[in-house]
């Protein structure tokens, strides 16, 4: 009989987005004349800009022509999306990157995932706590890590607590570890690291020939113009850093799919002989061999985000979700509530009430006010006691959800 992985068997839970709406349909039948109101998973509900959607049609539109068909494109996507991503999201930082070191996916999490391809399993991973699941549970399914512990921390993982304490920024880890997450602007805490925080990682990335994967898939929504959009704003990242971004919450692409990884020729790693290779070259064979490319209409209209009718649109959409965030927090501060975030980034991060577990808090807030929300601790121990709210909703959706939540809690 064929063998499972067993590595699976080590996660503890089914993913956390799809157990909060198991939970919520649950309620839902049982309570069908609640209005409930979903601010837990990240997930966009502006439709795409006009230009964007322009572009998309006339792809397809293109598909209905001899002279205009696109059959398979470029595994890593087509020079005119890569080039425009570089001119318009990438130089004004005052970064300079080749169209050989952009690779356009079909999203950002499954880029997360599947770079572990390319990296030894030997290798020492650091992940922050709380954070983004993907990164811890990708590394237990590739099979680099020994039994969870009752915690929840699974062995030969090196975790980075973040808290009140750091401002959710994780301390360096003080044994050598050879590929650190970073997430900036946060999620799920929704803050953000300053250059000369990034500074600290980058350096000492260069010292440990250790590689960071930052993922800035929410780098749009930073407000503060002293906060860096991308690791490469800062001086020796592109020896040691693969960054990752998406369309989906930028551009509204949550259900379009688009994603892209920067891998810079100069991040090396060592081969068994102990000599260095390029990690842009495995991870262009990887790509060209395991993936077909996002398609061309929807590259088509991600290009369209970076004309100036799309770029002015988007960036509207966007100020949308931060107008959301700024009511949230406004509101549930003046309820009294501890919060996090939501200033450079659309989640907001907040203290539990009471000390209230996070899962409690998580019924509360489902069966008093019909809002839904994600338990912090989710998202890993350090995140017990917190709970993340999304900016994503509907404009009319976040004020009631925030008058419901302000009412209950007085
Ligand atoms: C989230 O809510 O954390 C995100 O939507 C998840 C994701 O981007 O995959």
């Amino acid at each position: 009989m064929a063998k499972i992985n067993d590595n699976y068997l080590k996660l503890k839970a089914g993913y956390l987005f799809p157990e909060i709406g198991r939970r919520v349909r649950e309620f839902a039948a049982a309570n069908p004349d609640a209005k409930v109101i979903r601010l837990g998973i990240g997930d966009v509900t502006r439709p795409l800009a006009p230009a964007v959607l322009k572009a998309f049609h006339a792809a397809v539109d293109d598909l209905a022509t001899t002279d205009q068909f696109a059959g398979y494109g470029p595994e890593q996507g087509y020079d005119w999306l890569i080039n425009a991503i570089i001119e318009k999201s990438y130089k004004p930082l005052g970064v300079e990157l080749k169209t050989e070191e952009m690779f356009i996916s079909d999203g950002s999490k499954c880029d997360c995932a599947n770079i572990l391809d390319i990296f030894a399993l030997d290798n020492v991973v650091a992940i922050g706590d709380p954070v983004y699941p993907v990164y811890n549970d990708t590394n237990v399914m590739i099979g680099r890590t020994g039994e969870a512990n009752d915690k929840g921390y699974y062995e030969n993982i090196v975790y980075m607590p973040c808290n009140e304490a750091n401002n959710f920024i994780p301390a360096l880890p003080t044994q050598k570890v050879d590929i650190i997450y970073l997430c900036f602007p946060n999620n799920p805490t929704g803050t953000v690291a300053s250059k000369a925080e990034l500074k600290k990682w980058v350096d000492y990335a260069n010292a440990n020939d250790a590689v960071i994967f930052f993922d800035a898939a929410y780098e749009a929504f930073i407000t503060n113009p002293d906060i860096p959009h991308s690791i490469y704003e800062i001086e020796g990242a592109k020896k040691c850093a693969i960054e990752f971004r998406s369309f989906s919450k930028t551009a509204g692409f949550t259900g379009v799919r688009c994603g892209l990884v920067v891998v810079p020729e100069e991040v090396m790693g060592t081969m068994a002989s102990g000599e260095k290779y390029s990690f842009n070259k495995l991870w262009l064979r990887r790509t060209t061999t395991k993936f077909n490319g996002a398609s061309y209409p929807v590259q088509r209209a991600a290009a369209a985000v970076y004309s100036d009718e799309g770029w002015k649109q988007t960036k509207e959409i966007i100020d949308y979700y931060m107008e959301n965030a700024r009511i949230i927090r406004e509101g549930l501060t003046e309820a009294g509530v501890t919060i996090f975030g939501g200033v450079d980034a659309p989640y907001i991060w907040l203290k539990t009430p009471g000390g209230m577990s996070s899962w409690d808090f998580f019924d509360k807030l489902l069966n008093e006010c019909n809002v839904v929300g994600t338990p912090g601790s989710g998202f890993g121990p350090s995140g017990e006691g917190y709970f993340r709210l999304s900016a994503f909703g509907h404009r009319e959706n976040v004020i009631e959800a925030v008058e419901r939540i302000k009412k209950n809690l007085k």
